[in-house]
C-alpha cells in the first residue's frame, strides 16, 4: 500500500525528481548501491539532505556553502536557518506554534564528524537557536544549555532578545485554547487527514505541522555534519523538550560511519536513542535505508498503537554519501541536493 502510494507521489514530482525517488525505491532491495558521492581520485561530491519539503529551500542555502568548497558544519548551520526564519513555517523557529502557555520555546542541536556537538532546549526569544547551539559547542565545555540559562548565554554572546510569537501563531493558539485538546502529533497523511475529517484538528489549517528540520551534509573533503531545529510539538506542556536537541536522539554524527536525524513524535525517538541507533546499525553494515527502517521497526514493535496515531521518520547518510529514510506513516518526505540537482524531493517509504 505504502509502496504504491510512494510511487504515485513520485510520479507527481516530475521526471527529474524521479531519479531521487527511484533511489528511494531502490532501497526496497535493502541493498542500496545508489549515488555514492565518492569521485575518482578520492574527493567527495558534496551533498545535503533534509527533512520535509521545506528542506528544499534549506538545502539550497546549505548548497551555497558546499558548492564553494565550504565546510559541512557551516553548510548545515546556514541551511536550517531558512525555515527558522520562515514566518509561514509554524514548527521551526520564529512563528513556531507556542506551548500551552503561549510561549515559543525552541530546541536545536548541531554536530560534526569528530563528535563535537552543542545544543539548546526550551530556548525562548532567540530567532536562530541553531547559532546558539553552535556557540555552546565551540565556546563552552558543555553540550546542552536549557531554558533561562540558554537565553542568558545567548544574550552574553550578543544574540538579540526578540518576540517570536507572531500574530498568526498567537491566533492559532487562541483557537486551540477553545478546546485545549492535546494529542502529540506530527505530519503524516493519515494523521492530518484524520484530524481534518474529524473536525477536531489540533492544528489550524490541517496539514500544517511539518515538524522538525533535520539536515545532514557531506562536503568535498568528505566531512559529515548535521543540524536539527524545531519549535517542538504545538501546545506542549511548558518545559517539554523533544528529541531534536538530544544528541543521539534527534541527531547523531560519526565521521567513521555516517549521520542520522529524526522527525516526528520526539518522545518515541528519545526512548529508543533513535539517531544513535541508526548510526550504529550503519556501523554494523546496514545501508542508510536499512538502518532507518530497522530503527523505525524497533519503535513500532514497542508501540501497538503506532499504525493509528504515531509518526516518526529517520533520515540518514553514510560516509560514502549514500542516503536513506524510513517512516512509520506515509507522508514523510525529504529533500536532496547535490551538483546534479538542487531541488529534489523524495517521498520516504513507510511501514503502513
Ligand atoms: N521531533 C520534534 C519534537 O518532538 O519536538
Amino acid at each position: 500500500m505504502a509502496d504504491r502510494r510512494d510511487f504515485l507521489k513520485a510520479s507527481l514530482l516530475g521526471a527529474s525528481a524521479m531519479a531521487w525517488a527511484g533511489q528511494a525505491m531502490a532501497g526496497q532491495t535493502m541493498a542500496s548501491t545508489s549515488a555514492k558521492t565518492k569521485q575518482a581520485g578520492g574527493a567527495m561530491k558534496p551533498r545535503v539532505i533534509s527533512t520535509w519539503d521545506f528542506g528544499i529551500a534549506a538545502n539550497q542555502a546549505a548548497w551555497a556553502v558546499l558548492s564553494k568548497n565550504g565546510h559541512a558544519l557551516d553548510a548545515v548551520e546556514t541551511g536550517v536557518q531558512v525555515p527558522e526564519a520562515d514566518l509561514k513555517n509554524h514548527s521551526v523557529g520564529r512563528a513556531g506554534y507556542p506551548d500551552r502557555d503561549g510561549r515559543v520555546t525552541l530546541d536545536a542541536s548541531i554536530m560534526d564528524a569528530d563528535g563535537n556537538c552543542g545544543a539548546v532546549a526550551a530556548l525562548e526569544h532567540i530567532a536562530h537557536p541553531i547559532q546558539v547551539a553552535r556557540r555552546v559547542m565551540e565556546r563552552t565545555p558543555h553540550v546542552l544549555l536549557v531554558g533561562d540559562g540558554a537565553l542568558q548565554f545567548a544574550q552574553e554572546q550578543g544574540f538579540k532578545k526578540e518576540e517570536l510569537l507572531t500574530p498568526e501563531s498567537e491566533q492559532a493558539w487562541h483557537e486551540w485554547l477553545k478546546t485545549a485538546h492535546y494529542q502529540p502529533s506530527a505530519n503524516s497523511e493519515i494523521l492530518d487527514y484524520g484530524r481534518r475529517d474529524q473536525g477536531k484538528g489540533s492544528l489550524p489549517g490541517g496539514k500544517d505541522n511539518h515538524d522538525t528540520i533535520g539536515m545532514l551534509a557531506i562536503d568535498a573533503q568528505g566531512r559529515l555534519a548535521g543540524a536539527c531545529t524545531t519549535s517542538g510539538m504545538a501546545w506542549k506542556l511548558h518545559g517539554r523538550v523533544g528529541d531534536s536537541p538530544i544528541i543521539g536522539a534527534g541527531l547523531y554524527v560519526d565521521g567513521d560511519v555516517g549521520a542520522a536525524t529524526s522527525t516526528g513524535v520526539g518522545e518515541e525517538v528519545i526512548r529508543n536513542a533513535g539517531s544513535f541507533l541508526v548510526v550504529e546499525l550503519m556501523r554494523q553494515g546496514r545501508s542508510p535505508q536499512e538502518a532507518c527502517r530497522e530503527a523505525v521497526m524497533r519503535i513500532v514493535k514497542r508501540r501497538p498503537h503506532a499504525s493509528k496515531d504515531l509518526q516518526v521518520g529517520f533520515l540518514a547518510m553514510n560516509r560514502e554519501g549514500e542516503i536513506g529514510a524510513w517512516a512509520i506513516q506515509p507522508g514523510f518526505s525529504y529533500a536532496v541536493c547535490d551538483a546534479a540537482k538542487q531541488d529534489g524531493l523524495v517521498p520516504a517509504r513507510s511501514v503502513y
